[in-house]
């Protein structure tokens, strides 16, 4: 299957089937005094097994693992990126695109397997990539709509490299897999971005790229027991057309554990796209296409932010490239190696990334490196110079300092709301939530920065996620008043430490004795219209 011509989909998009204005949008006319000055109250943290909101926020569960979606497929495992593409013409329907990153086996198959079969890995395979669904707001709250046009795109899915050279021979890959974050283009297709790839099919045991050892180190979930594809197929940028789940995976971002994949229209119509390695003292890139509407044409860059500048990852500029690299291909298939080559910035895991909408800042979550002793994490400013995301260089500060002082460890995914709030999310690992040094902080939870007003920079706790559980995907609907929780908050995965069936760590959203299952929530409540100053 192929893209539809960009073109074609844009007179779509003009016809009204979908938003053109899917971007992170920048906030125009805003003035502080639009600002209430009315306190938000946030919660404390908590270690209950239960999704806690703050005062005046309500949840509904949207969907969760196992739901049908049509007449054959049904929800996918472990959900993160969430994408609202909008109804033009129905301001309360759109089309929702879930990421599916990654699975628990025992929950999956819901007893521990050692040797896994080939149809029980096929069922893994199955509960990942990510899913279509129509959703309808009926009665003020969200609710899927069975379809026949719904649909899953999984590990099993052939998707086409968008490239001219074959990677390790093929045109084609087998499915995706380790779907994290993500982002949107301005013609209305969705970016997942294939993170934790070795989970799946491993990798080499050799990053030298002279040595002829080709061999492979074991993968947790060893699906190359019974399919052998080559890890060079996974770790990339993967579009994907809501309308018709077409799919594509763009080789000109490189190949690494991509978190997200962030666009930025420039007014000559091209593309910036930043987009983060999270891996301790992995790098920060971005790609400028050289072509408007084009993920192929163009140069990715990697971010020096001692000298603030960012370096082609080109091996026509760079001779360094082309002592270790025959092909542009090679560097870009190998991009850590080519980083580190360059002299790129080891960073502390770098997660997601969202341009702020009022200063055109680039923010970017560095979650924690514990190796070096960085437990609670930060988040970087990047201020591109004159404020032109096309620039090569940049000014980098910390923007806000993980710490019992602003009370969250750990940053992950962030989303700015329609007054210019940043919300993010938190993820301590399952193995070391509510111990120290992250005791105080208890389980992971969503919080908001507020803008402006009396509260102007303070860290406020929102929600607090079940036991073992991440909240991540936020994203709010095109009128602010319902933040997806997994529909803008992702409930990723509940009972992550549980070693069996019988000592479940969680059990949400069911009752006690029932498995847990991740999940995507509606929020809304007028909390949410105070924040916002939303009528
Ligand atoms: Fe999938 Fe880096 O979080
Ligand atoms: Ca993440
Ligand atoms: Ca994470």
């Amino acid at each position: 299957m192929m893209l539809p011509n960009r073109r074609k989909f844009l007179e779509i998009l003009t016809k009204g089937t979908v938003s053109a204005s899917l971007l992170p949008y920048t906030v125009s006319g805003y003035t502080s005094t639009q600002v209430s000055s009315k306190k938000v109250k946030g919660i404390a943290p908590s270690s209950e097994d239960t999704l806690v909101l703050a005062e005046d926020l309500d949840y509904n569960l949207l969907i969760q693992w196992g739901d049908s979606i049509n007449e054959q497929d049904t929800f996918g495992f472990n959900n993160d990126f969430i994408a609202f593409i909008p109804n033009q013409e129905k301001a309360d329907e759109g089309i929702l695109w879930v990421n599916h990153e990654y699975i628990n086996s025992m929950m999956i198959h819901q007893e521990a397997v050692t040797e896994k079969t080939q149809e029980q890995i096929e069922k893994e395979m199955y509960a990942v990539g990510g899913s279509l669904v129509r959703v309808k707001k009926e009665n003020g709250q969200w609710t899927v709509v069975p379809h026949a046009d719904n649909q899953r795109i999984t590990g099993l899915t052939e998707i086409p490299f968008n490239w001219a050279t074959p990677i390790e021979g093929k045109q084609a890959a087998m499915g995706t897999l380790g779907n994290c974050a993500g982002g949107v283009t301005p013609w209305g297709t969705v970016l997942t971005c294939e993170e934790n790839y070795q989970f799946f099919y491993s990798d080499r045991r050799s990053s030298d790229r002279s040595s002829t050892d080709r061999s492979m180190i074991p993968s947790v979930e060893g699906w190359e027991k019974f399919y052998a594809n080559p890890p060079e197929h996974y770790g990339w940028v993967v579009e994907v057309d809501p309308a018709t789940g077409a799919a594509q995976k763009h080789v000109a971002l490189g190949r690494c554990a991509h978190e997200c994949a962030t666009v930025k229209e420039l007014e000559d119509g091209r593309l910036v796209v930043y987009t983060g390695d999270d891996k301790n003292d992995e790098h920060l890139y971005k790609f400028i296409s050289s072509q408007p509407e084009s993920l192929r044409e163009g140069t990715l860059y990697v971010a020096n932010l001692d000298v603030g500048k960012w370096i082609p990852v080109d091996v026509e500029q760079q001779p360094l490239l082309m002592d270790q690299f025959k092909t542009q291909t090679e560097a870009l298939v190998y991009l850590r190696e080519s980083a580190k080559i360059l002299g790129a910035t080891p960073l502390d895991r770098p997660e997601d990334i969202e341009i702020d909408p009022v200063s055109g800042d680039v923010l970017v979550a560095l979650t924690n490196n514990i190796p070096q002793e960085n437990y609670f994490g930060s988040i970087l400013k990047i201020e591109e110079e004159n404020g032109d995301h096309a620039s090569l260089t940049f000014k980098a500060t910390t923007y806000l300092t993980g710490g019992e002082d602003t009370g969250f460890a750990s940053p992950d995914n962030m989303v700015f709301d329609r007054a210019g709030n940043l919300w993010f999310t938190s993820d301590i690992s399952g193995s070391k939530m509510n111990q120290p040094p992250y005791s105080a902080f208890k389980n992971n939870g969503l919080f908001l920065v507020m803008r402006d007003g009396p509260q102007a920079g303070e860290v406020i706790q929102m929600a607090s996620a079940p036991v073992d559980a991440e909240f991540t995907g936020p994203c709010f609907s095109p009128d602010g008043k319902t933040l997806f929780l997994s529909v803008q908050l992702s409930v990723q995965h509940p009972g992550e430490q549980s070693t069996s069936m019988e000592t479940l760590t969680s059990h949400w959203p069911g009752e006690p004795g029932s498995i847990p299952r991740s999940a995507v929530v509606t929020i809304q409540g007028p909390l949410l219209q105070q924040i916002q100053q939303l009528s």
